[in-house]
């Protein structure tokens, strides 16, 4: 397992100091020559707390590996985790409250769900007028094979009551300051749905630290705040929680926000599942191709919904053509895609990608702007010098 000590050798002395000297910030500027061991390559978008981020290069696989998904942290990791001593309790409007074991969840059912996990915030570096928050781009989003105990049998276990509306999950985070804890819930609908989860695996291995070992929740198709990691209890509410990362945090606003404006609490709603989006992962935005031969590759992804088609554009969005869809394909993962393409001659073009997914929705050429850059989904699009 990981501590806070081992990630802290590969940290420049100056960058330690500068973490030392804000301890109220949230996020940080991207970090150069920070090294998290298990996590190489990745782009260390803040080494305050772990977030990372999948350079477009590892969109190569359906199933990303453990070393090449991203991570994102509100706070620190727990810094001690037992797996003996764990326990996670079930409260709240329920008959019989429980408290179990790795051994009790691992007696129940086991069942696998392949996921696309993204942040609500992937993209948000891309937004114009520039919002605060980590400035994710693409990476922020990765597929992998989620397997534990159904939330639904835990909670027929424990009883719920026909009250309880929504279902709160508290994780083990370690709270800076002042920073309220992370708390968030999810309704009832989604909490029984067959296919959310007490993970305690990812892609056939134990959980790891980062990732929210020993037991995380999946809620498929969601953003990934909906997936609280170091599972430690879970509460049966009559209403939704309404703590800071439910209210302010994660919400959209109901209708359009003047760019720059603060977000009206009272006329937004929590983001739930994730919008239609593709990104391209090949070829690298600004490089310089030796061929006229390109092979443009990516993946697209809908959240609960299933992507029906990709297209490519390689005159900047004048004509569309169909990229090819990967074979593989699970209900709430990501499609890869891929498109040939000769360059008629050497020059500068504009590639871009746009996913349409099975209820309809299209990406769009640009995304409302929303005061905290959530579910940025516009057309992606990267520029390429052909010299051949
Ligand atoms: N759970 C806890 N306890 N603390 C967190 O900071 N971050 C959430 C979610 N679960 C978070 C958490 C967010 S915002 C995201 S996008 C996902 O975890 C990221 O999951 P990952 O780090 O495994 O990729």
């Amino acid at each position: 397992m990981i501590s806070r000590r081992d990630f802290l050798v590969g940290v420049p002395v100056g960058l330690a100091a500068a973490a030392a000297i804000h301890p109220l910030l949230t996020w940080a500027a991207d970090q150069q020559g920070v090294f998290v061991p298990g996590k190489e390559g990745m782009i260390v978008r803040s080494a305050r707390f772990f977030d990372l981020e999948m350079p477009p290069e590892f969109f190569d696989s359906w199933i990303t590996p453990v070393s090449h998904f991203f991570v994102r942290n509100h706070m620190h990791e727990p810094s001690t985790l037992d797996a003996s001593t764990w326990r996670l309790t079930i409260s709240g409007e329920v008959e019989k409250p429980q408290t179990l074991s790795l051994a009790d969840l691992s007696k129940m059912a086991s069942h696998s769900v392949t996921n696309t996990l993204e942040c609500a915030g992937n993209g948000r570096g891309f937004q114009q007028p520039r919002v605060p928050g980590v400035q994710w781009q693409k990476g922020a989003v990765g597929t992998a094979r989620f397997t534990g105990s159904r939330l639904r049998d835990v909670l027929d276990r424990a009883g719920a009551k026909a009250n309880g509306k929504h279902v709160m999950f508290h994780g083990l985070d370690e709270v800076p300051g002042k920073v309220p804890p992370f708390i968030r819930s999810i309704p009832i609908e989604k909490a029984i749905d067959g296919d959310t989860l007490i993970a305690t695996r990812m892609n056939g291995a134990v959980l790891s630290k980062h990732h929210g070992f020993p037991a995380r929740a999946l809620v498929p198709g969601w953003i990934g705040a909906a997936s609280c990691k170091w599972l430690s209890e879970i509460k049966v509410l009559e209403r939704e929680f309404d703590g800071n990362f439910m209210k302010p945090g994660y919400r959209m606003p109901n209708h359009p926000v003047k760019p720059g404006d603060a977000l009206n609490v009272d006329d937004s709603h929590p983001i739930t599942a994730l919008n239609v989006k593709s990104v391209i992962a090949a070829p690298v935005d600004g490089s310089t191709l030796k061929s006229r031969a390109l092979h443009v590759h990516g993946a697209a992804w809908g959240g609960e919904t299933e992507i029906t088609k990709v297209e490519i554009s390689t005159d900047a969005g004048a004509s569309w053509q169909p990229a090819q869809l990967g074979r593989e394909q699970s209900k709430y993962a990501w499609r890869l895609w891929s498109y040939l393409w000769k360059a008629p001659k050497a020059g500068e073009y504009t590639i871009m990608s746009r996913a349409t997914d099975s209820q309809g929705r299209v990406q769009p050429a640009t995304t409302e702007w929303n005061p905290s850059g959530y579910l940025y989904n516009a057309i992606d699009k990267v520029k390429v010098n052909v010299q051949a």
